[in-house]
């Protein structure tokens, strides 16, 4: 499969379910879905659920099976992405060239459409139609929940909103508010292609892993030197004063770092020959982002 029957068949397919849960009339509160919806549906570059197809389609697992997985992780990242917006946090107005969730509604509705997609997603691996046996159901909880919490993204926003002192504490942050998430993308397309604990190759985790630090940095780099690409607030880091690489290390040894950093995850994977093509066109195509 090439890249843009990739990019196709996740929009049409995360479409679908996302009209089930978010465009036909679901709950008590109307308000509620309407910002739940505008958090999902507002030109995110879906990365996570094309990872999770990527990595499902190189194992062989069905489409169908990996719907739900790219679904639910898509929830739990935009959940993340209206907290992180708001004033508590990041303070940011803006995302992905619109108004951020508490700006279009305000911070009460924004905290609850977090706090609706964030089980969503779980709900949906619990219940939504497809051939996925509860053993894969329960494996995909367990990662995605894993990946979101103590041991993962929140953990890496609490360390990134307390402050980090080196280096180290750095790339530990990195590793966890977005690394995280993006390892999981690719654990639950192995669960999915009915490897039950989701235990990836060490060899397909360093990928992960590689393509989750360079991502982190590149955001951080966009941060100071995108051209309006992004949707999002120019120089909120500097504004928040928070460390990052770039200012840890300088802009050039950033972009080092990003080449390196993919050129390793490629290097890593190379060992699933054509089945991991798709991956690591993927791969290729998110170090060439400018947004
Ligand atoms: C932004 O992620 C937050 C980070 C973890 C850096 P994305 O850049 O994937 O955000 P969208 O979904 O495309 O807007
Ligand atoms: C990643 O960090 C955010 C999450 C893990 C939710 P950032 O705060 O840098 O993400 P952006 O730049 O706001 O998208
Ligand atoms: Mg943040
Ligand atoms: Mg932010
Ligand atoms: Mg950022």
């Amino acid at each position: 499969m090439k890249l843009p029957e990739l990019f196709s068949l996740c929009e049409t397919r995360l479409n679908h379910i996302f009209e089930q849960y978010l465009t036909k009339p679901i709950t008590p509160s109307p308000l509620l879905q309407e910002a739940a919806a505008y958090s999902v549906n507002n030109g995110g570059k879906r990365l996570r659920p094309l990872f999770v197809y990527a990595t499902g389609i190189a194992l062989d697992a069905s489409l169908e099976n990996l719907d739900i997985p790219a679904c639910a992780i898509e929830f739990i990242h935009s959940y993340s992405l209206v907290h992180d917006d708001l004033p508590a946090m990041d303070n940011a107005d803006l995302r992905r060239g619109k108004p951020s969730c508490h700006k279009k509604f305000d911070e009460a509705m924004a905290i609850l459409a977090g706090d609706t997609l964030q089980p969503l997603a779980f709900e949906i691996i619990a219940s939504h139609p497809a051939t996925l046996t509860c053993a894969q159901r329960l494996a995909m909880i367990k990662v995605l929940a894993e990946a979101s919490g103590y041991h993962g993204m929140a953990a890496g926003q609490a360390l990134d909103i307390k402050g980090i002192h080196n280096a180290e504490e750095l790339i530990q942050m990195y590793q966890l508010k977005t690394g995280a998430l993006l390892n999981a993308s690719l654990q639950l397309g192995v669960i999915a292609a009915n490897n039950i604990e989701g235990k990836i190759s060490p060899s397909i985790r360093k990928f992960a892993d590689c393509i989750g630090l360079a991502f982190q940095i590149q955001d951080d780099l966009l941060d100071i030197e995108s051209q309006d690409l992004t949707g999002k607030p120019q120089g909120l880091d500097a504004q928040n004063n928070k460390p990052t690489y770039p200012t840890l290390f300088g802009i050039e040894q950033s972009k080092q770092k990003i080449h390196s950093l993919f050129a390793e995850g490629i290097q890593a994977i190379a060992f699933l020959g054509e089945k991991g093509k798709i991956l690591q066109a993927l791969a290729e195509h998110v170090m060439q982002r400018k947004k």
